[in-house]
């Protein structure tokens, strides 16, 4: 065939995408057949620029360079060959799939949904998403997960063809912080690996916390706590162990990572045999509340404490102070509806611990909560 003797690879159209990207013909972009006149390269520049003087050249789509040939898109394949071979440059038919001129690096998810969903409900999907590994979690309205949900995650997929499977996001319930999720598409699967700042943290959305969006504040508060090489940290709530792990790969140290969730640390323990880290965790299945109050009272001193708990985690706040020395920091997460009210929350609960002498270092706003709620970290220094 004319697509064997020129050496390109002309797959189906429709499943055309993966295989296109494999073959590292296109990168990230959608295709649609068409016919093409094939011309030695030498000839490209003249051949282009006479089908685009005679308006044969099909706008849309990209000219798709092959070894020692391109292949220019045209709108009738008869007229452009004739013309070609009047200006004595070599050419053959082709039909392919060309790339399209729109690429997804620069196409929407709504793009993709716009002649399936009706434009009110194209309104309330929202712009954009998380990625988490291989998996997408979109906020979506029960009825519109639904309703339109399997086009959702096909639109997703297409945008990202990493991406194997997609899920709408609920809110994060109960003690231990899972959150409520919905499968809208690909292959069903919650566990995977995230890749935050070189590391590889094992996740499992179905069974343990873990947001993508603090990835900013891990490494921030990692980067405060590599100052001081061979540091005791506590990380009271450690979920999956994101903190720990930026921590230890940054730093030589010990970490004690604790959580309610035994799932979670399991999965922690696989990050930790998955990374190079230079300091040491120890995963530790406990009540946080419990542990603080026996370090308190045992007097057992850490440099740093963080406490990732926003719900509740102010409550332990006066065994915290105990058990971190002077100058020591403690990194206390809370929601509130501003920088003052997290602070008063922070001052009211700490009139109640006797004789502790500390200082606010900063107030943060780290991640959106709720209309108008955000959480933010305080951090504290014994003095
Ligand atoms: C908001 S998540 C934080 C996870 C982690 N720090 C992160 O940044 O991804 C809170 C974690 O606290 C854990 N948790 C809740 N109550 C706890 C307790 N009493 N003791 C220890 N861990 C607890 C939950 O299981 C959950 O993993």
């Amino acid at each position: 065939t004319p697509t064997e003797r020129i050496g390109i690879h002309t797959p189906r159209c429709a499943d055309s995408y993966a295989e296109l990207r494999a073959l590292n013909m296109v990168s990230r972009v959608s295709c649609r057949e068409a016919d093409g006149v094939a011309v030695p390269r030498n000839f490209g520049e003249l051949a282009l620029k006479t089908l685009k003087r005679s308006n044969l050249y099909l706008q849309e789509l990209k000219v798709t360079h092959r070894d020692d040939t391109i292949v220019i898109p045209v709108t009738n394949v008869e007229k452009a060959i004739a013309i070609l071979r009047s200006q004595h440059i070599p050419c053959r038919h082709l039909r392919m799939c060309f790339p399209s001129k729109t690429t997804l690096r620069h196409a929407t998810l709504r793009d993709f949904l716009r002649d399936k969903v009706p434009q009110k409900d194209l309104e309330r999907i929202p712009r954009s998403f998380y990625i988490v590994g291989d998996i997408a979690l979109i906020s979506l309205d029960i009825e519109l997960a639904e309703r339109y949900g399997h086009l959702i995650a096909e639109a997703i997929m297409k945008l990202h063809p990493r991406i194997r499977a997609v899920y709408a996001r609920g809110e994060t319930v109960g003690i231990e912080r899972v959150r409520r999720l919905i499968f809208l598409g690909g292959e069903p699967h919650t566990r995977t690996i995230h890749r935050e700042s070189g590391i590889n943290i094992v996740v499992d959305i179905a069974h343990a916390y873990y947001n993508p969006a603090l990835a900013t504040e891990h490494e921030r508060v990692a980067s405060i706590i590599a100052t001081t090489p061979g540091a005791k940290i506590l990380d009271a709530f450690t979920g999956v162990g994101p903190f720990a792990l930026h921590i230890a790969k940054r730093s030589w140290c010990y970490v004690v990572a604790c959580d309610i969730n035994i799932y979670a640390l399991k999965l922690l323990r696989e990050s930790i045999r998955l990374n190079k880290l230079r300091g040491h965790i120890e995963a530790l299945n406990v009540d946080s509340f419990k542990l603080l109050e026996s370090l308190d009272r045992a007097g057992i001193l850490f440099d740093y404490i963080i406490m990732n708990m926003p719900h509740q985690a102010i409550e332990a706040l006066c065994h915290a102070l105990n058990a971190v020395r002077s100058r020591g920091l403690i990194f206390v997460y809370t929601i509130a509806h501003s920088d003052d009210e997290a602070l008063s929350q922070v001052k009211n609960k700490t009139l109640e611990c006797r004789g502790i002498a500390f200082r606010v270092v900063e107030v943060r706003r780290v991640l959106d909560y709720a209309p108008r709620k955000y959480i933010y970290r305080l951090t504290l220094e014994r003095t």
